[in-house]
């Protein structure tokens, strides 16, 4: 009998605290009308002061549990994807076991930046197929208050924090996960292009380096923005391709919500109408690793997702790294 890997539920948690365009007018020189145009987000949620990753990631994974009408000692595996973990070590994955009283799984963390979640899809998928395991919970979280440099107008108004969870089961019905791409470029691995500079091995984070705000996350949008707007529909071809699926048959779009311009040109290049592409990157902004799954939850819970549709995930970022799952839910 064939195996195939299905999401079985679904959750999705972010934090209560809104912060708005207007807020942000307040902190550095920028205004609502230029948010919207350029990004089309109105606001974004803001993580508690005392609140990590893992406290976001287990309220998602909690709904997850749930709604999979498992116990959470049938968890056998737990990845976390994030760039934003509670600490370097132990991983954010460790916390969301405590957290959840999953006993029985092994846990770890994945860092692939924005295409983490479907970084771990994939992973699941292959070691569900392979019969390895039977559940896996895998988490995209990320807390990005803390990394974003509040007085560079570049980059503190794209950012927002929350977590997404699905629970990935074992199943004989040729339904879940029906094709996954994962892919990668380390020539982008340009700490100016994405990323933080400070603070891992290569630099640690002196005082010259908090000065200097090297500790926050450096972008060049522009860059980004065109790679982006090149690599998802790349990667979304390959996951129908796979698939032998055509684009007219997708139900739903969820791009990686980094940006409304960017997911409308993915979604014109890739021949999606408008109706079918999800949105949501208004409420929350760019949530890392965690955009996808949000969206994903959102859409099942407000009936965009339905049982037996096709629906197609796409998402890139630092790194390079970008990934496509074809699913039918
Ligand atoms: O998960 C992946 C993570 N990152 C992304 O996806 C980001 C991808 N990139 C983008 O979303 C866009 O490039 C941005 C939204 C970051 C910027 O939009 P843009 O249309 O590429 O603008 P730009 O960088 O070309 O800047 C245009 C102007 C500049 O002023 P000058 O040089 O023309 O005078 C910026 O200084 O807009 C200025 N600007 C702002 N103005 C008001 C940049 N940020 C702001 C701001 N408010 N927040």
């Amino acid at each position: 009998m064939a195996r195939y890997a299905a999401i079985t539920g679904t959750g999705s948690y972010l934090p209560e605290t809104v912060l708005t365009n207007f807020d942000l007018e307040k902190m550095v020189d920028t205004s609502d009308e230029w948010i919207r145009q350029r990004t089309g987000i109105a606001e974004r949620r803001i993580a508690e002061d005392d609140t990590a990753t893992s406290d976001l990631s287990v309220q998602a994974a909690r709904l997850a549990i749930k709604r999979a009408q498992i116990d959470p000692l049938e968890i056998e595996m737990i990845l976390v994807a994030t760039v934003t973990p509670d600490t370097f070590f132990p991983s954010t994955a460790c916390y969301v076991q405590k957290g959840i009283g999953a006993k029985n799984a092994a846990a770890m963390d994945i860092s692939a930046a924005c295409a983490g979640f479907l970084y771990g899809l994939d992973l699941a998928n292959g070691l569900i197929v392979s019969g390895q395991y039977d559940t896996i919970l895998v988490v995209g979280g990320e807390v990005f208050n803390n990394i974003v440099d509040w007085n560079d107008r570049n980059t503190c108004v794209l950012f927002g924090d929350g977590a997404g969870a699905a629970i990935v089961q074992a199943t004989e019905e040729p339904k879940g996960i029906l094709a996954s791409y994962i892919g990668s470029d380390g020539d982008y691995a340009d700490i100016d292009l994405l990323g933080i500079p400070a603070g891992g091995s290569r630099m640690p984070v002196t005082s010259e380096a908090i000065d200097q705000k090297l500790d926050k996350i450096q972008m060049n949008g522009r860059e980004v923005f065109k790679l982006g707007v090149r690599l998802m529909p790349e990667a979304a071809q390959r996951a129908l391709s796979k698939a032998n699926v055509s684009v007219e048959e997708i139900d739903l779009l969820i791009p990686h919500q980094a940006n409304l311009r960017i997911i409308e040109a993915v979604g014109d290049r890739l021949g999606v109408p408008r109706e079918k592409v999800y949105i949501n990157v208004d409420k929350y902004g760019n949530t890392s690793a965690a955009t996808v799954i949000i969206a994903l939850d959102e859409a099942i819970q407000d009936g965009r997702a339905k049982p037996g549709d096709l629906i197609l995930l796409v998402t890139f970022g630092a790194g390079l790294t970008w990934g496509s799952t074809l699913l039918r839910l």
